[in-house]
This record gives structure tokens, C-alpha cells and sequence, in this order.
């Protein structure tokens, strides 16, 4: 007779465990499990509920299964269901019936939520570093590259000259966000929910807040029937996870442009980069190119438990096993994607020249000059009308807007001086003062602020 059938007068269909079973996949749980098993077993004798040579027993026990499995010397049976059944089978057949003991005061339900609780916890801490690294290596790229210039866009289009360390603090502001966003759901996260039984609570005098401090949660669920059937805290990773992945692909898809012959702003190192199967010349951003395409299953799976939790009744129910496949493939696939966007970032190298010039062209100036003519008395929006005819007039001309002679500027505004040709890029970046703004004042604070950020954080 298999475990959890006494009721049953036959053991389930080969198909059925298979189907059932989550073994396969929930046996990374494995660590989580251990710990909040004895934790429970402490509790449990200090309560006087078991005695505490049972618990040692069961303790010592726990530690060696989790050896066991940590040298890969466990062997995980599809007929055990999941990680709890493998686990308590296991300490059963090191310590005979006391490992029974063991599941006092406790249900799988309460056990898988708190493992469950544990593995996001440990989540959040790692994503947050990889976020860190991230924003550590845009610093990096944004501080050895302080002065160089390159057109900001709107519309994929060339529309004022920025500097390219101001482009990219954006992205530092982005996962800043995305910081906060992960450190809201621990909040949420670090709840405790075991010494909630099944659902109704347990006829035993258990300790929970002995059980916290020693699992490490600042708080204890309120309520067993909600502690046992929320799975909020899964859908709040995975949807911090989505808009973290969404910044992540936006890096990407500026990284892929940027790296084509048209754009040509950066390089990517070799060791970040791929060749083509049939075109000896070809560099491809592989790795930028993934970083866009891994954002989908990152949404597939946060749609994936939302609709599992959709119309759930309360309280258990075994839906909830199908939290966790997404949840695992979600945190390997944003922490993966943070660390190898970190270290593309971090070798890239730019070129300064392109990234000018592409400044200087496309009438990228043409917002300083409305400016100049606002500056000395016109409204703007005679000066916006006098400046769209000019560069109207030079795209006609073939010529910059620097080629063009005085005359022809006072043709458009008799306000037009000699002094006109010393608006470059520079000044234009320059005059950009504002808080927030591209000049490299507001640049240097900007960039001071992440320094400050980063330090005070330290991994966090
Ligand atoms: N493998 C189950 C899950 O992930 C564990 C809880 C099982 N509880 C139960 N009543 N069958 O949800």
C-alpha cells in the first residue's frame, strides 16, 4: 500500500500519479521544506507536543536526507507524489515510525504554501542583486562615457541631441522601479502560513510565532483559510517580473538597433555576440535578440496563474500545484536575463564618433533655434513656424542647417544673428539645465544619485 491511500482499495493508475504528481519539478523545493519541517519539529517539542528525542531524531534525520539529496544520492520515485511525500517516506525509512510524528499539527497544504513563501523570499533577494548588477554596469557604461553626445528619439526619430549617459540613467531608473516593485512583494511575501493545517487550524497548542522567528517571517497569516489558498504573492513576482522583463526587453531592442551598420552607437563584445551559420561576416546580438524574446513566456506564465487562481474556491485545492512550473521558469529566466544583459552592458564599447554625428544631422537642432528666436522676444509658436519653413527650405537646399548663409536665415526671421552659428550639439546639451534634464550638470546628479543609491544598498 502506497502512502495517503488507506481509504482506497487500490493503488492509482500509472497514468494518475504521473498526472498528479509534482515531484518532477517541486523537488527544488527541496531546502524550503526541510527547514520549515524542522522548525516544525522544534516547535512541536517545545510545546510538548512530541517529545524532544523524537524531535532530535527527526531533525537529525531531515539534515541527512537534505545531504542526501544536495550529493545527488537521493532518488526521487514518481509514485511519492511530491517533495513532501518523497521526503517523510524517506525519513521513515531512516527512522522507522517516529517520522510519523513528524506531520502532527500539520497538512501538505500549510507545508507547500510556507515552502512556497520560502522560495519567493530567496527569489526576490537574488533578483534584486541581478537588478543591482544591472544598474551597476549602466553606471559603469554611462560614467566612462560622461561626454558623449547622440540624438535622442521620439517616434524613432532623431529629435534633440542628449547625452548618451542620460539615455541610459533611464534605464537606472527603470529597475530602480523594478526594485521597489520586488521589495513590495516580500512585504506581502514574508507572511507565515504553516500552523494552519488543512484549512481550519490545528486542535494542538502550537506555537506560530516560535515558527516565525525561526523561518525567519516578520509577520503570521491572520486567517488558515486564507493562509492555505493564496497564492497572491506568486502572481505579484511574476507580474513585477513582467514589468522588470519589459524594461529588460526595451534595453534589448535598443542594444539590437544599436548595434546595426545603420546605427553603429555600439559594439558588442565577441564573447556577447554570435556568428551566422552561412555568412562569415555576421555578429549577431544573440543575446540582446533573447533578452527581447524571453519577455513572452514571462507574460505567458503570469497569465498562466492568473488564470489558475481565477474563480478558485477556497480553500485548497489542488489547482494550486500549477503554481509553481511558471513560477520556477519565471525566476530562472529573469535572473538569467538580468545577469547576461549585465555583463553585455558592461563590455560593450561605444562609438563616440558615430553617435555624434547622428547628433549633429537630421536637423536636430532645429528646437535650439526656435529657442533662440523665443529667446529674443518671439513666441514660440511663431518661432516653431519661422524654423519648420527654414528647415524645410534647407532639406530643399540639400544643406545642414550650419550650411546655410545668415541671409537665408533672415529670410525666415529678421531676428536671426551671427550668433546663430554657435548653437551646436553642445550647447544644445547644455542648455538642457533643467532638473532631470541632459545637461551634463543634471547628468553628473543624476548619476551621483545612482552612485548614492547603489552604495547604501549594497547587495540589496
Ligand atoms: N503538491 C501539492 C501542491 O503543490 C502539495 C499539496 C498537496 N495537498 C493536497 N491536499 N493534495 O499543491
Amino acid at each position: 500500500m502506497k502512502p495517503l491511500r488507506s481509504r482506497f482499495s487500490k493503488d492509482a493508475e500509472e497514468l494518475v500519479q504521473e498526472y498528479t504528481g509534482s515531484i518532477a519539478f517541486d523537488q527544488r523545493l527541496y531546502r524550503s521544506d526541510i527547514a520549515g519541517s524542522i522548525a516544525h519539529a522544534r516547535m512541536l517539542a517545545r510545546q510538548g507536543i512530541i517529545s524532544d528525542k523524537n524531535a532530535e531524531l527527526i531533525v537529525m534525520g531531515l539534515v541527512s536526507i537534505r545531504q542526501e539529496i544536495e550529493e545527488g544520492k537521493f532518488v526521487f520515485r514518481t509514485e511519492l507524489e511530491d517533495i513532501h511525500m518523497s521526503i517523510e517516506a524517506r525519513l521513515t525509512e531512516k527512522i522507522g515510525p517516529v517520522a510519523g510524528k513528524l506531520h502532527t499539527a500539520r497538512s501538505r497544504n500549510d507545508q507547500v504554501a510556507v515552502d512556497m513563501r520560502m522560495f519567493v523570499k530567496e527569489a526576490i533577494g537574488q533578483t534584486i542583486g541581478g537588478l543591482r548588477g544591472l544598474q551597476r554596469a549602466i553606471v559603469h557604461v554611462a560614467e566612462a562615457n560622461k561626454d558623449v553626445v547622440m540624438p535622442g528619439y521620439t517616434h524613432l526619430q532623431r529629435a534633440q541631441p542628449v547625452l548618451l549617459a542620460h539615455h541610459l540613467l533611464a534605464y537606472f531608473e527603470m529597475f530602480e522601479r523594478d526594485v521597489g516593485r520586488f521589495k513590495d512583494c516580500l512585504a506581502r511575501t514574508d507572511v507565515l502560513p504553516l500552523g494552519s493545517g488543512a484549512l481550519a487550524g490545528v486542535p494542538y497548542p502550537i506555537d506560530r510565532d516560535f515558527l516565525a522567528a525561526e523561518l525567519c517571517f516578520s509577520k503570521v497569516g491572520q486567517n488558515s483559510i486564507d493562509a492555505v489558498s493564496d497564492r497572491d504573492f506568486v502572481i505579484e513576482y511574476e507580474s513585477a517580473a513582467a514589468v522588470a522583463m519589459m524594461h529588460l526587453s526595451r534595453l534589448a531592442e535598443e542594444l539590437t538597433l544599436w548595434s546595426s551598420a545603420e546605427f553603429g552607437f555600439v559594439e558588442m563584445d565577441d564573447a556577447y555576440a554570435t556568428g551566422s551559420s552561412m555568412m562569415p561576416q555576421k555578429k549577431n546580438p544573440d543575446v540582446a535578440e533573447l533578452a527581447r524574446g524571453k519577455v513572452g513566456r514571462v507574460y505567458g506564465n503570469l497569465m498562466g496563474i492568473l488564470t489558475v487562481m481565477k474563480s478558485l474556491p477556497l480553500s485548497y485545492n489542488r489547482d494550486l500545484q500549477e503554481d509553481k512550473e511558471g513560477l520556477f521558469d519565471t525566476v530562472d529566466t529573469l535572473l538569467a536575463t538580468l545577469d547576461v544583459t549585465a555583463g553585455m552592458v558592461n563590455t560593450m564599447r561605444v562609438n563616440p564618433d558615430r553617435t555624434a554625428r547622428a547628433a549633429g544631422e537630421s536637423y536636430c537642432l532645429a528646437t535650439d533655434l526656435a529657442d533662440y528666436l523665443g529667446r529674443k522676444g518671439l513666441p514660440f509658436r511663431e518661432a516653431y513656424s519661422a524654423v519648420g519653413e527654414l528647415v524645410a527650405y534647407a532639406i530643399q537646399q540639400s544643406k545642414a542647417l550650419d550650411e546655410l548663409e545668415l541671409s537665408d536665415y533672415r529670410s525666415f526671421s529678421s531676428l536671426f544673428d551671427e550668433d546663430v552659428y554657435s548653437i551646436t550639439v553642445d550647447t544644445s546639451v547644455a542648455a538642457r539645465d533643467s532638473l532631470g534634464g541632459t545637461s551634463p550638470v543634471q547628468v553628473e546628479a543624476q548619476l551621483a544619485r545612482a552612485r548614492v543609491i547603489l552604495e547604501n544598498e549594497g547587495g540589496n
